[in-house]
């Protein structure tokens, strides 16, 4: 897999750190803490750990933690910000660990990039301790709600910027997924995030500017879309909902 362009880790990194710190995002790394239950003499792998902050997070409580990443220039900004946890360059279908020797295994924001998530499941299989946890929690990318006058440019600029990846359905598929990849007790729970302030603007100018580029929406349509969510901005009536599932599982 080719190492991602400095701009682009720069702009995720952005967009990571503005939804990361809200209350929403810290309140959903909690609970999934809370469904890894990993004790202090455990080890935790983070894959596709990004900057670190949900690594340092269980860090804190004493286990050991490996963030795995594809990207260097995250793990080198996770470095810098968190000394805590252990940060490796890895792949989630070849994670640089050994079999077994992982008490817990966190995913985030991860899985709608595989386009083989039954080969990382079977290698999170091979890297959990028997009794291991496995969490992976994501937002389903095809069913983020925009309220909008125009409700049908709306969902194909949701749907146009979903088909821009591998798997923008994980979370919905994860339930049957895990099961099939011979994993037990999996349990799911659902959060769903509201936003209703212009922070959430820059998100929707992305969604707009994808559905642009891939020839689904004329830009003077994506344009207007824009301006009609700028301005209920202004006058604090912008809605948007996100539904996140926290998908668990014993080993
Ligand atoms: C949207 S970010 C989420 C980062 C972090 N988990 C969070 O919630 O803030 C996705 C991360 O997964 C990494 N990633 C994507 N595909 C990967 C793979 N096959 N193996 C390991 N990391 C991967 C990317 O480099 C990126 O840092």
């Amino acid at each position: 897999m080719p190492t991602p362009d400095l701009a682009d880790t720069d702009r995720l990194l952005a967009r990571l750190d503005r939804f990361d710190l809200t209350p929403e995002a810290t309140g959903l790394r909690s609970r999934a803490r809370e469904l890894l239950r990993a004790g202090p003499d455990d080890t935790v792998v983070d894959v596709g750990c990004g900057a670190g902050r949900a690594a340092a997070e269980i860090a804190a409580a004493g286990p050991h933690v490996v963030g795995v990443d594809l990207d260097e220039r995250m793990l080198d900004t996770a470095r810098e910000r968190h000394p805590g946890p252990e940060f490796r360059h890895g792949d989630a279908y070849a994670l640089p660990l050994a079999d077994g020797s992982v008490q817990g295994y966190r995913a985030e924001k991860v899985f709608h990039s595989l386009g083989d998530p039954a080969r990382a499941l079977a290698e999170a299989r091979r890297v959990l301790a028997p009794e291991g946890r496995l969490v992976l929690l994501g937002q389903d990318w095809d069913a983020y709600m925009v309220d909008s006058a125009d409700p049908v440019l709306t969902r194909a600029i949701v749907a146009s910027y979903a088909d821009g990846m591998p798997d923008p359905r994980a979370p919905r598929r994860q339930r049957a997924l895990l099961m099939e990849s011979g994993f037990r007790r999996v349990e799911v729970e659902g959060r769903v995030l509201l936003f209703t302030d212009a922070e959430v603007l820059p998100m929707l100018t992305g969604l707009a500017s994808a559905a642009v580029a891939a020839g689904a929406v004329p830009a003077e349509r994506a344009a207007a879309w824009v301006g009609e969510q700028r301005g209920r901005a202004e006058e604090g009536r912008l809605f948007v909902a996100i539904p996140f599932l926290l998908v668990s599982a014993g080993r």
